[in-house]
C-alpha cells in the first residue's frame, strides 16, 4: 500500500474551506463555521485509492480578504504537485462558470483537474477528495516531464 497522503486547502478568505472539510466529515453544512478545522485523515478503507489522506485546512487571516492575487510557489527543478482547482459555492449561480474555467485548465499541465463544488448542497464534495487522491496516485503524463517520456 502506498504512504499517505496531505492534501492542503489554500485559497483567498471566506471562499469555504473549512466549510468543505466539515461537510465532508459531518455530511452536513456547518451553520457555525470555526476559521479553521482540525486537522483529519480520511482512513484508507473508507477511500476508493484505499489511501490515507491528511487534510489539512489553511485559514485565510483577515488581512488576505483584500487578496487579488494568490501565488502558488513551487520550485522548478522539482514540480510534481498537481494542482486542482476547486469553484465552491456553486449553489449560489445558476450557471456554471466550467466553460470558462476548461480552456485554462486545457493551457496549463499543472492543473489535474477543475471540480465546481457546494458544501452547502453537499455537491461533490466526496468527489473533490477523490480527484485529490487520484492527482497523487494516477497523475496524468505532462505533470511528469513529458520530454523524459518521449
Ligand atoms: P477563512 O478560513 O477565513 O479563509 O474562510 P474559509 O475559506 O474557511 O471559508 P468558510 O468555510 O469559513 O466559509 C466562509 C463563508 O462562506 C461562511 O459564511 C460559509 O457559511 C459560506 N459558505 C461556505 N461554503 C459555502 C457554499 O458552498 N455555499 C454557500 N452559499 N455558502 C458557503
Ligand atoms: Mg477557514
Amino acid at each position: 500500500m502506498s504512504d499517505s497522503h496531505t492534501c492542503p486547502l489554500v485559497s483567498t478568505a471566506k471562499v469555504g474551506k473549512t466549510s468543505l472539510i466539515m461537510s465532508l466529515v459531518s455530511e452536513e453544512f456547518p451553520d457555525d463555521v470555526p476559521l479553521r478545522a482540525e486537522e483529519i485523515t480520511i482512513p484508507a478503507d473508507v477511500t476508493p485509492e484505499r489511501v490515507p489522506t491528511h487534510i489539512v485546512d489553511y485559514s485565510g487571516n483577515a488581512t488576505d480578504h483584500t487578496a487579488n492575487v494568490i501565488c502558488i510557489v513551487y520550485s522548478v527543478n522539482n514540480k510534481k504537485v498537481p494542482l486542482i482547482l476547486v469553484g465552491n459555492k456553486s449553489d449560489l449561480v445558476e450557471h456554471s462558470s466550467m466553460e470558462t474555467i476548461l480552456p485554462i485548465m486545457n493551457q496549463y499541465s499543472d492543473i489535474e483537474t477543475c471540480v465546481e463544488c457546494s458544501a452547502k448542497n453537499l455537491k461533490n464534495i466526496s468527489e473533490l477528495f477523490y480527484y485529490a487522491q487520484k492527482a497523487v496516485l494516477h497523475p496524468t503524463g505532462p505533470l511528469y516531464c513529458p520530454e523524459e517520456k518521449e
